[in-house]
């Protein structure tokens, strides 16, 4: 199965359990927004949970409410990421964002109960013993909260009003947390699933993380909104502190291609049974959305 196709089909299974996961709910302003946040989206958090379990030996089945907890926590960090009061974005996944098509207090509530969905989602039995759910509880909190994303996503936006730009070690250290620390998670939870070691997985996500973010940061320079479904060249005229702020277009992509080798190379222990993860790394950098 070719990556695209691979990566597909497991965005509709992760997108089947979320749904389920919303089935039922009550018929108010906050749940639709939540199931419109949930929609759409690469699903590369999800895909990494379920490729770092099925290579370890665990059926993906047995993974995907972690893979649909992820997703959902990424989703509750863009409905805020998109707020007035941080990036002030009104399109995302090529639709207008929760707060234009409802309010602000609707996307404020519908990222919050986002956020608490993706806890339960761990809790799932089907992801294995007390202890297993209990340490992916643990890690998702550690990835989303003042060591992690939060702490990524204050930086981020302190550098906006900053004296001077921030420095090369700086940026790495917003963009590990604000990007990082979630997709660092995501690759070790498979691990944690399957019960195995996840440093290599670790060491190969820290890489990958920071890849997709200089990426990112790539697409608003030079990407279609037509196609990222965002807007793109926002980042300079907020003053984002970013790899290609700093560094320009071709340093910034000499970045991303070395720091994909890295990512690459920490998975020999793994041998063959990583080219899926392989080519997830290989499509962080050429991806055109
Ligand atoms: C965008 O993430 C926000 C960042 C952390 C850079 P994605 O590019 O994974 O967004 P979706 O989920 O595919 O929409
Ligand atoms: C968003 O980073 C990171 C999180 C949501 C945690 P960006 O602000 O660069 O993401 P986009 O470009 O709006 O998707
Ligand atoms: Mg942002
Ligand atoms: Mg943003
Ligand atoms: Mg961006």
């Amino acid at each position: 199965m070719s990556f695209s196709t691979l990566l597909a089909t497991d965005a509709a299974a992760i997108q089947a359990r979320l749904d389920r996961a919303l089935q039922g709910l009550d018929d108010q302003p906050v749940i639709h927004a939540m199931r419109y946040a949930l929609q759409g989206g690469k699903r590369l958090r999800g895909f990494l949970v379920l490729e770092g379990a099925r290579m370890l030996g665990v059926d993906p089945a047995r993974a995907i409410a972690a893979a649909a907890a992820v997703e959902a926590q990424h989703a509750y960090s863009l409905v805020h990421d998109d707020l007035p009061c941080m990036d002030d974005d009104d399109l995302r996944r090529g639709l207008p964002t929760v707060h234009v098509k409802w309010d602000e207090a609707t996307a404020v509530l519908a990222g919050d109960a986002l956020q608490t969905l993706a806890f339960e989602l761990m809790c799932d039995p089907a992801l294995g013993s007390a202890e297993v759910r209990v340490a992916l509880v643990a890690g998702l909190a550690r990835a989303s909260g003042a060591e992690g994303m939060v702490l990524g996503q204050a930086l981020d936006i302190a550098a906006e009003t900053a004296a001077a730009p921030l420095t090369l070690a700086e940026i790495t250290r917003l963009q590990a947390g604000k990007t990082g620390a979630l997709i660092g998670f995501s690759a070790e939870a498979g691990a944690i699933i399957a019960g195995a070691d996840p440093a290599p997985l670790r060491a190969y996500a820290q890489a990958l993380g920071l890849a997709f973010q200089i990426a990112d940061d790539i697409l608003d320079v030079t990407g279609d909104a037509a196609k990222t479904g965002k807007r793109v060249g926002k980042d300079a005229e907020a003053g984002k502190a970013t790899f290609v702020s700093l560094l320009g277009l071709d340093a910034a992509r000499a970045q991303a291609l070395d720091l994909t080798e890295q990512a690459e190379a920490a998975l020999a222990p793994y041998g063959a049974a990583a080219a899926n993860l392989i080519a997830a790394a290989r499509f962080v950098i050429s991806r055109d959305n």
